[in-house]
């Protein structure tokens, strides 16, 4: 009786003890378990990939219809695809080998967190105009995402040759479209945008042939592209490599970044931003800028560029501001840059204008604590180029091993109104630069804070 009793009693304490175990369980796992895992303040407090217990969910397109053979339109069946993945979280959804014909597409929002896009086939886009309506900003866009990452040896083509050449453009590229038919809007699509992301990773996968920008980052968080190519030709117009805009903690690493504009361009609302091991060329360099376009106002801090080898670029490493703005652009190291034939190797352009001529004007985009260590190479016309605002002068441009020769013709330094220090002597010598810092009587315009 008594053994009996206490086993009851055993049992019933066990019974308890799995209840309140399996309840402080419930409030862990049930419901929203997805959203608690990346809530920032949860304990997780991360956007690594969770390491899930059950098999990773796949959706192949191919599944949902597509073809793969480079004629059937397979948008839809990419929308559906990704439909169900954006159910799942860290699900995959594939894109296996074949030419699939995609139509402009946006991935998300309200999706759950890790999906990964994975790309081993080839995305081509449409070149008829009717696909593009009025016009488009981009063509495959992920939207408001957490934990997206878009990998794989696969290529995303955008078929540009039709938007470039203003010609092709109003000619009919086959014999059963009207005139009407084959013009292409006036604005032209970027191939791959993320926007409003966080934990954004970009991996392996190749774009060509962009009409304008290959891939854009816009109010993202935390991204990190590597192993990246861009292959576009030189005289592509407006086809900038990557363009990092209003984003934080970027990481670019290890890609080969070929096009007709900047290989990169870091814009306003930019900061803590890496870039290293990377080739651009052809191109126009790595830029930061231009800001302050129209009056506005522009923050870009913490932008570190470490072994870069350019070649053939308009310009190495650059810095353009319109006049006229406001903010400024601080603490930037550009480091062991190999410049081969390159017009213009360094450049600080406050006067930037690409529309022939624009109006002076006082106020301008503040530019401090620029540092330029070990940059090496060739240039074809200026070695050193700083032209800065009278209002606002560059100050704290530090130079420090600097070795450019000429591969033809010869210019001088040219600088003006540029503030800094040369760490060591450099070849060319650049006698322009003034040191110390400009006398605040000649500075009536404050520097915004950001
Ligand atoms: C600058 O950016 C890097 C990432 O490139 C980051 O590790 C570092 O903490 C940032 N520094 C500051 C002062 O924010
Ligand atoms: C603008 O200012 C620059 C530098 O001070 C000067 O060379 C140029 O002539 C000015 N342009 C106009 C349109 O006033």
């Amino acid at each position: 009786m008594m053994e009996m009793c206490s086993f009851k009693s055993l049992a019933l304490a066990i019974l308890i003890a799995l209840f309140v175990w399996s309840s402080s369980f419930e409030t862990l796992c049930s419901g929203r378990e997805m959203k608690v895992r990346y809530t920032p303040d949860s304990m997780y407090n991360s956007y690594q990939p969770y390491e899930s217990v059950m098999t990773t969910a796949s959706f192949n397109v191919l599944n949902f219809g597509a073809k793969g053979d480079g004629q059937t339109d397979d948008t839809k069946a990419f929308g559906e695809a990704w439909e169900a993945a954006c159910k799942v979280e860290a699900s995959i959804m594939v894109v296996p080998n074949g030419v699939f014909l995609v139509g402009p597409i946006t991935f998300g929002p309200d999706c759950q967190p890790n999906i990964v896009f994975q790309l081993d086939g080839k995305i081509i886009a449409p070149t008829s105009s009717n696909a593009w309506g009025s016009g488009l900003l981009q063509w495959l866009e992920f939207k408001n995402l957490k934990g997206i990452t878009v990998k794989g040896a696969g290529i995303i083509d955008g078929q540009g040759s039709v938007w470039w050449n203003d010609l092709a453009k109003y000619l009919p590229t086959d014999a059963s479209m009207s005139y009407e038919d084959s013009k292409m809007p006036s604005t032209k699509p970027t191939v791959l945008r993320f926007y409003g992301s966080e934990g954004v990773t970009v991996t392996g996968i190749t774009i060509q042939n962009s009409p304008q920008t290959h891939l854009k980052f816009d109010t993202c968080k935390t991204v990190q592209v590597s192993s990246f190519t861009t292959s576009s030709p030189g005289d592509s117009p407006n086809t900038d490599g990557i363009h990092v805009q209003n984003s934080q903690d970027v990481l670019i690493y290890s890609s080969n970044l070929a096009c007709g504009d900047d290989c990169v361009s870091i814009q306003a609302g930019c900061s803590n931003i890496y870039i290293h091991d990377v080739k651009c060329g052809p191109g126009h360099g790595i830029s930061i800028g231009g800001l302050g376009k129209d009056g506005s106002k522009a923050c870009v801090s913490n932008i570190t560029v470490r072994n870069v080898a350019m070649q053939n670029t308009l310009t190495g490493v650059r810095i353009k501001t319109w006049q006229g703005g406001s903010g400024s652009v601080q603490q930037v190291m550009f480091s062991n840059i190999q410049v081969s034939d390159v017009k213009t190797p360094i450049m600080i352009d406050q006067f930037y204008c690409d529309k022939g001529k624009c109006q002076n004007k006082s106020s301008a985009v503040s530019i401090s604590d620029i540092n330029y260590v070990n940059i090496q190479g060739t240039y074809t016309q200026t070695p050193v180029y700083f032209a800065c605002s009278d209002s606002l002068p560059c100050t704290g441009v530090s130079l420090t091993t600097i070795a450019l020769k000429p591969s033809e013709g010869y210019q001088q330094p040219f600088c003006w109104e540029a503030y800094g220090e040369l760490k060591t002597s450099t070849e060319p010598p650049i006698s322009c630069l003034k040191t110390g810092a400009p006398s605040k009587s000649n500075v009536p315009y404050s520097r915004d804070s950001c």
